[in-house]
C-alpha cells in the first residue's frame, strides 16, 4: 500500500516526529513524505485466517510500539485467542451486547471470560454504537437512519472494516482507550477475525473525527 502527502513547509513540523525517523518504510523523493507499507488481503473470507491476523498485528505493533489491542469477539474465542497470540499487549475484547441473540443471555461465555481474564484481558459490553437506536427503528418502524447507513457504507471496504470502526468508539466510550494514541483493532465476518486497522480512536461524539491511518489486513472478497 502506498501514502502519499505533498507537504508545505510548515506542515512538515506537524508530522509525527519519530514517523520521520524511526519508519523503515518512509521516504522522501521530490517534496513528497510517504510511506509504503504492507497489507495482507485474505482470498477467502474464513475464521481460520484469525492467527495470520495475529501474526500481522504482533509485527505492527511491535513496529509502531502501540500497546493497545481492541477485539472483536462474541462467543469469546477470538479474545482467547488474542490473549494467548499477542504478547505484551493490552487486550480488550468487545462483546456484542447482552440480549442481542436472545434476551437477558450474553453470548461471550463465562468461561472464555474467565480465560481472558486470567491472562490480563479486558471483557467489555456495551450499546453498539451504529446499530443502538439504529436497530430499534429498522424493527418497530421499518426504517434505516444513521447508524445503519455508516454502518453499510463501512461493509463496502468489509464487515470487520465496519466492527473496527464501531468497537474503537465504544472502547473510547468506556474510558478503556485514550483519544490521544493509536491502538490496532481487530474484526471478522460474524466468526473469528480477517480485518486489522492502526486506528487513532474518538468519542462518539466526535465519529467524524475518527481516523483509519492503516490498514494491515482485510478480505479480498
Ligand atoms: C460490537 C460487534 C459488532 C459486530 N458487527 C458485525 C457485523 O456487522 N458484521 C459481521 O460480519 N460481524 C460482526 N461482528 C463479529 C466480529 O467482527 C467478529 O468476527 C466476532 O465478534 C468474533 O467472534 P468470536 O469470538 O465468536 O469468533 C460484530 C462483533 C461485535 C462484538
Amino acid at each position: 500500500m502506498f501514502i502519499a502527502k505533498r507537504l508545505l513547509k510548515n506542515d512538515i513540523i506537524k508530522l509525527n516526529i519519530s514517523i520521520l525517523k524511526n519508519n523503515k518504510n518512509y521516504f522522501r523523493k521530490d517534496g513528497i513524505y510517504a510511506m509504503e507499507l504492507k497489507s495482507v488481503y485474505f482470498e477467502d473470507i474464513h475464521k481460520d485466517n484469525t492467527d495470520d491476523v495475529f501474526r500481522i498485528v504482533q509485527e505492527r505493533a511491535e513496529e509502531l510500539a502501540i500497546k493497545t489491542i481492541v477485539v472483536a469477539s462474541t462467543s469469546g474465542d477470538t479474545a482467547v485467542r488474542a490473549v494467548t497470540n499477542l504478547n505484551g499487549l493490552k487486550i480488550i475484547a468487545v462483546s456484542h451486547y447482552t440480549g442481542m441473540r436472545d434476551p437477558n443471555t450474553q453470548e461471550f461465555t463465562d468461561a472464555n471470560k474467565k480465560l481472558v481474564e486470567s491472562k490480563g484481558g479486558i471483557v467489555f459490553t456495551t450499546t453498539h454504537l451504529f446499530s443502538g437506536l439504529s436497530s430499534a427503528m429498522r424493527k418497530k418502524f421499518n426504517t434505516y437512519v444513521i447508524g445503519d447507513i455508516i454502518a453499510n457504507t463501512l461493509r463496502i471496504f468489509s464487515q470487520g472494516m465496519k466492527v473496527v470502526c464501531e468497537i474503537t468508539v465504544m472502547a473510547a466510550d468506556g474510558g478503556l482507550v485514550r483519544t490521544d494514541e493509536d491502538i490496532i483493532a481487530i474484526a471478522g465476518t460474524r466468526r473469528g477475525a480477517d480485518t486489522a486497522v492502526v486506528i487513532r480512536p474518538v468519542n462518539s461524539g466526535d465519529f467524524f473525527d475518527l481516523k483509519v491511518k492503516e490498514i494491515l489486513c482485510k478480505p479480498h472478497f
